[in-house]
């Protein structure tokens, strides 16, 4: 049925049904020779237009003899036609009485009322007038009766009610093989009307999707190009501004009183912070657009780790909450680019410092460790192929707030702060973790946030040990 496809319209409209649309021609050939094998009646299946559809019957020697008579060869022709062309009238039913003595019954078969075709029941002997061969003694050709006669009695011998009888036992056999044909074709249908349909919805929400993608990408490309663009402008007034703040305070311009003393140092602390925020969104911008440039080295963890610690002791010391670093005696082997993994560091350790009160503790801690490495460059390798490799494992726990477990995905989002009312509180802008995040990705690294018990956070970062050489 394929490449003959038919629109679902035209399938429930009755009249537009084809005999193939509804029964498989192998189906109908298969139905055709079992009739035949059981009846010995010979049966053929003509659909509307007059094509055969199906045939069973053994060669029948009457008509090859007939035929082989030039006088009878047009008659025999006739008797073809007649039969396929015979009106059926009101009963759907026709009895058809050929020259030869032979018989033959017509049946038109429908589907709802409307003709798909015809079936044809013979030649048979007609029990009723056995052996009468009037019409043809009539013919008046030289035709052997006597052989005529023998070629006769080898068709079955059957009396016309009987094969009207056969004839409606087939009708009603092809009715349920045309009704099953048809509900079977509908659902089939009706299943591919709907693919159809889901597919092209799909087509059209990607095509959105993907046009939307476009635009945010483009979008994103924009912000990228202005943060950058307005970090730089920025940055250089606001060197002056803590430059000459700075002069003022060291009496430069001369003595100050107390309270411009403080003022002046009011100043030079906002603008500090202001050029953190500035050099943190170049940061961001740069490793977004990919042009961050980083000096990867062979170091040694521990000093690094040492020095966050020291850097960041007077904050914990105002704060109250003791600062504790745990890097062993011995060196640890770090391919990072040192100056990034401090901000890094940094980075995690203000937050811990910043978000834990008064009396907790922050610790750092950096051992040695492997882990199976993303292979960068093969997309699709297998993960269990994937070398254990060296690397080195930083822990920054503290006794804090706290990342809930639905955050933990978030917190690493541009911008994002989990309680922007609280956090207002403690300061911060939101971009610290992700360009975390960056850094550490640019490091061929890893980053994840776990629960420290029975309170606060730890955020551990897995750097490669040594250099990852290719091949
Ligand atoms: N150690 C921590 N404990 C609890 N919350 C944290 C911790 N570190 C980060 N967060 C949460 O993640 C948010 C994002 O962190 P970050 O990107 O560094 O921004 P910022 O520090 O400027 O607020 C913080 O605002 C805070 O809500
Ligand atoms: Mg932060």
């Amino acid at each position: 049925m394929a490449g003959n496809e038919r629109s679902l319209d035209e399938l429930t409209q009755p009249s537009k049904l084809r005999f193939d649309d509804l029964v498989d021609r192998s189906l109908l050939g298969e139905m055709a020779r079992e009739f035949f094998a059981v009846f010995e009646v010979p049966l053929r299946i003509y659909g509307s237009e007059g094509v055969l559809l199906a045939e069973a019957t053994d060669e029948i020697a009457l008509y090859a003899y007939l035929d082989s008579i030039p006088a009878l060869r047009s008659k025999v022709g006739e008797t073809i036609r007649a039969v396929k062309t015979l009106p059926v009238g009101p009963t759907g039913e026709a009895r058809y009485d050929c020259f030869s003595g032979a018989a033959y019954r017509i049946v038109s078969i429908d589907y709802d009322g409307s003709p798909l075709g015809r079936a044809i029941l013979g030649p048979y002997c007609a029990a009723e007038s056995q052996g009468s061969l009037t019409s043809l003694a009539a013919s008046g050709t030289n035709v052997d009766l006597g052989r005529a006669i023998h070629h006769l009695a080898e068709l079955k011998s059957l009396d016309h009610v009987s094969v009207a009888r056969l004839g409606r036992y087939l009708k009603r056999n092809l009715d349920s093989l045309l009704f099953a044909g048809h509900r079977a074709l509908l659902t089939s249908s009706m299943h591919l009307a709907s693919v159809r349909e889901s597919y092209r919805e799909l087509s059209d929400k990607n095509a959105k999707l993907q046009h939307a993608y476009d635009r945010l990408r483009e979008l994103d490309r924009l912000k990228s190009n202005f943060l950058a663009t307005v970090s730089h402008e920025l940055r250089t007034p606001l060197t002056s501004v803590i430059g000459y703040s700075e002069m003022l305070a060291a009496g430069i311009a001369g003595d100050l009183s107390a309270d411009q003393r403080e003022f002046v140092d009011t100043i030079r602390q906002k603008g500090e912070q202001l050029l953190e925020l500035i050099k943190g969104l170049l940061d961001l911008s740069k490793l977004e657009s990919g042009t961050l440039n980083l000096r990867k080295a062979q170091v040694d963890a521990c000093p690094l780790v040492r020095d966050v610690v020291e850097t960041l002791r007077p904050m914990a010391l105002k704060k109250g909450v003791a600062l504790l670093a745990n890097t062993g005696d011995e060196g640890i082997p770090l391919w990072a680019d040192a100056g990034r993994l401090r901000q890094v560091l940094l980075n995690l350790t203000e937050n811990a410092i910043k978000f834990t009160p008064p009396e907790g503790s922050v610790q750092l801690s950096v051992a040695l460790t492997t882990v199976a490495m993303k292979q960068r460059d093969e997309p699709g390798h297998a993960i269990l192929a994937a070398a254990e490799r060296e690397a080195v494992e930083f822990r920054v726990a503290d006794t804090g707030v706290g990342i809930a477990e639905a955050e933990r995905e978030r917190v690493f989002d541009t911008f994002y702060q989990i309680d922007s009312s609280a956090t207002r509180e403690q300061g911060g802008t939101g971009l610290g973790l992700s360009i975390v995040r960056r850094l550490v990705d640019a490091h061929d690294g890893m980053i994840r946030i776990e629960s420290n018990f029975p309170r606060g956070t730890i955020i551990i970062v897995t750097v490669p040990s040594r250099r990852v050489t290719d091949g």
